[in-house]
């Protein structure tokens, strides 16, 4: 009911429990009752649209923030998805630099497993960073090290190539937290500040056959996938 606007969650609750919600022409009172898209809703005999959840992947651009609005008026990534209809949000953030996969939806409920962090979602990040990153510096990374007071969970680490000339290189790296600026701040607590940062992968989902700032619905096989990775980990409940 609060998804489809009536009214905000508390209060749905109230109309609930006081009576005036019918499901299939049956009287509910009882809060948390399941119903499903076929289910017919009314509120005082007036019937309610649900909201259908939508998901779509991004290739958030560079210079946009990953918030619905932004005080200082910056483009949002809600505004470069300007042609839907349903109210979505994305799934965690990326920084303002930052390119990259961004997930966006409605689906409140699997966003926050999505960003839980006992489900351990994957994701797979490209840095182009100042300096040449040693062995030693990505073995730090793969076992992990103390970053803004916290020690940071094992990760994969690669070096992809090496600009001599520019004293540049691509390192991926892979994680499954999400602390604010992580993938920079562990670069830069090894010694190699990024200077550039793209997310290729979130779990089972990828970049491929998008540019920067195309979006597109997520298949349905995709969507069964990212349930799956989820669905297999310690703690999930459906
Ligand atoms: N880590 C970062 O440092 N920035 C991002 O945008 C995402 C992960």
């Amino acid at each position: 009911m609060a998804r489809a606007g009536v009214a905000s969650r508390r209060k749905s609750e109230t109309l609930i429990s006081t009576g005036h919600v019918q499901v299939n022409g049956t009287v509910i009172r009882e809060l948390g009752t399941k119903v499903t898209a076929d289910d017919a809703i009314q509120v005082d005999g007036v019937a309610i649209q649900q909201e259908q959840f939508v998901y779509y992947l991004l290739y958030k651009p560079r210079s946009v923030v990953s918030t619905a609005h932004d005080d200082k008026g910056r483009r949002t990534v809600v505004d470069l998805l300007d042609d839907i209809d349903e109210r979505i949000y994305p799934v965690g953030r990326l920084d303002y630099d930052t390119s990259g996969l961004l997930l966006m939806t409605n689906d409140g409920e699997l966003a926050n497993q999505l960003m839980h962090p006992k489900f351990k979602v994957d994701k797979t990040y490209v840095a182009k960073v100042k300096g040449v990153p040693t062995n030693d510096a990505l073995e730090k990374l793969r076992h992990g090290l103390v970053v803004d007071g916290h020690k940071t969970s094992p990760a994969k680490s690669k070096l992809i190539s090496v600009d001599h000339r520019k004293n540049t290189a691509i390192v991926q790296l892979t994680i499954h937290e999400g602390h604010n600026h992580q993938v920079k701040n562990m670069l830069t607590a090894v010694g190699f500040p990024v200077e550039k940062l793209r997310r290729d992968s979130y779990g089972p989902l990828t970049l491929d056959g998008l540019t920067s700032g195309d979006y597109r619905e997520l298949k349905s096989v995709e969507l069964e996938a990212l349930r799956e990775s989820i669905s297999n980990k310690k703690g999930f409940r459906r």
